[in-house]
């Protein structure tokens, strides 16, 4: 009995052996276990963390590829540009001297109505080139740096010069002139050289909204710190969705424009510190106001 007593204490110490080994083991794969669930999930962390930052890497690789591209797209626009602004330049000169003499041809043709047309469309399509070599070469002009800090102009009188320049197309349309210009100081910062051109495409778009006629409006206003100048005419308006559209480089609806006119007197206008805004005119046309600080 003894033996057998002595027998089943030593299974019990060797089951118990066997629990204490069991229970450590258990406690040893749990914490094993925890630990490799941590390990896990660091994993997963550093993973999303290498992925977050290869993203960043490819992005920031694919907006360099596009800044290099932008800068080699606009290192030839300016070289173009220069090109442009040379052939202009030689274009010009010439181009005046037909002006001038198809201008006196039609004074000489007036009583020879079919040679009278035709020297007209001689004429007008000297305009035509005159208007687009010109506006080439303001563009290059305005986008160098222009000090008018000192400069003054005066809007009225470069308003009436920009009419004259723009008479024989208005004449040539049958448009009426409404000056609304009321007496009192018109001096604003800015440079007539500048002004002049502005306006003269402004005129020249107003003249062309309006090919069987109307009224075209140029009005000058002194207000509290701007001098605003308007151009507006009776002709269709702008649709409210391609207000800003239009005074983008070569938008056009027109079938012989280069849509170059609006885009130059906005960088004329901003070269001068000031501001163009459109709006509708009374009676639905479009109406164009170019502001300069007032002197
Ligand atoms: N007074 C206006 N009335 C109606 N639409 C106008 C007027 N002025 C400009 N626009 C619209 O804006 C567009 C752009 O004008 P912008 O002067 O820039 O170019 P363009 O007259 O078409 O060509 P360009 O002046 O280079 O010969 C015109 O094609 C026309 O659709
Ligand atoms: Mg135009």
């Amino acid at each position: 009995m003894d033996a057998d007593l002595g027998a089943k204490a030593a299974s019990d110490g060797e089951l118990r052996g066997l629990v204490d080994a069991f229970a450590t083991f258990s406690n040893a794969t749990r914490r094993l276990e925890g630990e490799y669930a941590a390990l896990r999930a660091q994993v997963e962390r550093l993973t999303d963390e290498l992925e977050e930052k290869n993203r960043r890497l490819a992005a920031s690789l694919e907006r360099e590829r596009e800044l290099e591209a932008a800068a080699l797209r606009q290192s030839r626009l300016a070289a173009m540009g220069e090109t442009a602004a040379m052939l202009a330049h030689e274009v010009r000169n010439p181009l005046g001297a037909m002006e001038l003499f198809t201008g006196l041809l039609v004074q000489d043709l007036r009583d020879r109505p079919e040679a009278l047309r035709l020297a007209r469309q001689v004429a007008g399509g000297i305009a035509d080139l005159n208007h687009l070599v010109t506006n080439l070469l303001e563009f290059t002009r305005a986008r160098r740096a222009v000090d008018v800090a000192n400069a003054l102009v005066d809007c009225r009188t470069t308003a009436e010069t920009a009419l004259d320049y723009a008479r024989h197309l208005i004449d040539a349309s049958g448009i009426v002139v409404d000056r609304d210009v009321p007496p009192g100081d018109c001096t604003a910062r800015g440079d007539a050289a500048l002004l002049r051109p502005a306006l003269l495409n402004l005129m020249r778009n107003a003249v062309q909204a309006m090919p069987t006629g109307g009224t075209l409006t140029v009005a000058v206003r002194r207000e509290e710190r701007a001098v605003a100048v308007t151009v507006a005419d009776t002709g269709p308006g702008i649709p409210a969705e391609v207000r800003e559209t239009i005074f983008t480089p070569f938008f056009t609806t027109r079938s012989k424009g280069t849509g170059l006119g609006l885009t130059v007197v906005r960088e004329l206008v901003t070269a001068l510190g000031g501001e163009v805004r459109v709006a509708t005119a009374r009676g639905g046309g479009a109406a164009f106001t170019v502001r300069l600080a007032a002197a």
